[in-house]
């Protein structure tokens, strides 16, 4: 199996950290219906988990979720970034779960801790990340408690804007540009995991679609500003004069930036593995 270039994780600087949690929480915001979906989905498989880990867990919109799906359980919020921790206690208290909610700062490079044993684990967009991800799966599996699931969920792609033919089609050369850069980039984890020592793996799609809703509209156009903008800033000059004049017309003020466009229209495309441990 071939991996993941490193790319877009810029968590350890602080500006890179905040950037990324204002694109996870709007991301969560237009496109979370696959965070409660995918908790249900667990809960088919471990009813009453005491203790979950959500590894990876960014600005902790899985964290939250798990914690409204599993009412009695403690959740752990692991990640590497303080920051990121910092925003996963702030949701916790905004929820009022921050008496069941622990955060946990760990490089899941330098193994993962036995402190995160649990009887549910959730790693989500986040194992693609690792730069040995079949190692870091068998650790999960290690780590897990008997009869106990980890979920792993992915994005199939990049989270897509504009009409698929909208300025010449821009938007899907900066996904093929991002591509190359090995943004995203991850297999099928079902074979990964069997290999990991999980006894049984199920696979599972989660569509989503932003909501067309005046009320959303100003939060499309703030995500679309964002994530373009990080998008631009990894492409770079290897884009063709037109499309970067393209985008300097999305992400300008005038008629054509992404506030004032009235096709916008979020859609993305979650996948979730669900693997038992025996
Ligand atoms: C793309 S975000 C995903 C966040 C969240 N799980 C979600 O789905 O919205 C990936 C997160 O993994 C963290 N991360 C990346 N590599 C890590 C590592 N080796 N150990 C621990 N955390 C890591 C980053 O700091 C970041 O918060």
């Amino acid at each position: 199996m071939t991996h993941h270039a490193h790319h877009q994780d810029h968590s350890h600087s602080h500006a890179g950290h905040v950037e990324l949690a204002e694109t996870l929480r709007l991301d969560a915001l237009l496109l979370g219906a696959y965070l409660d979906e995918a908790s249900e989905w667990a809960a088919g498989f471990i009813a009453a988990p005491a203790t979950v880990v959500d590894l990876g867990a960014g600005s902790g919109a899985g964290t939250v979720a798990l914690a409204r799906r599993f009412p009695h359980a403690d959740i752990m919020a692991l990640d590497r970034s303080p920051g990121m921790l910092a925003e996963v206690a702030l949701a916790a208290a905004q929820h009022g779960i921050q008496n069941r909610v622990t955060t946990l700062e760990a490089d899941l490079e330098q193994g993962l801790p036995a402190s995160a044993s649990a009887d549910l684990m959730w790693a989500s967009s986040f194992v693609h990340e690792l730069k040995d991800p079949e190692g870091a799966l068998r650790q999960m599996h290690d780590t897990l408690r008997p009869g106990g699931v980890l979920i792993v969920i992915e994005m199939d792609s990049l989270p897509t804007f504009l009409p698929a033919s909208a300025l010449s089609g821009v938007e899907s050369r900066l996904h093929e540009g991002l591509a190359h850069l090995g943004w995203n980039a991850h297999p099928d984890w079902s074979e990964a995991l069997l290999g990991a020592g999980f006894v049984s793996v199920e696979r599972r799609l989660f569509p989503s679609v932003g909501s067309l809703e005046s009320s959303t509209a100003s939060l499309t156009s703030r995500y679309a500003r964002a994530f373009l903008s990080r998008m631009r800033e990894a492409t770079g000059s290897s884009l063709s004069p037109a499309d970067q004049a393209s985008l300097e017309k999305l992400l300008g003020h005038g008629p054509g930036s992404v506030e004032q466009r009235p096709d916008l229209q979020l859609r993305g495309s979650r996948t979730g593995w669900a693997a038992l441990k025996a």
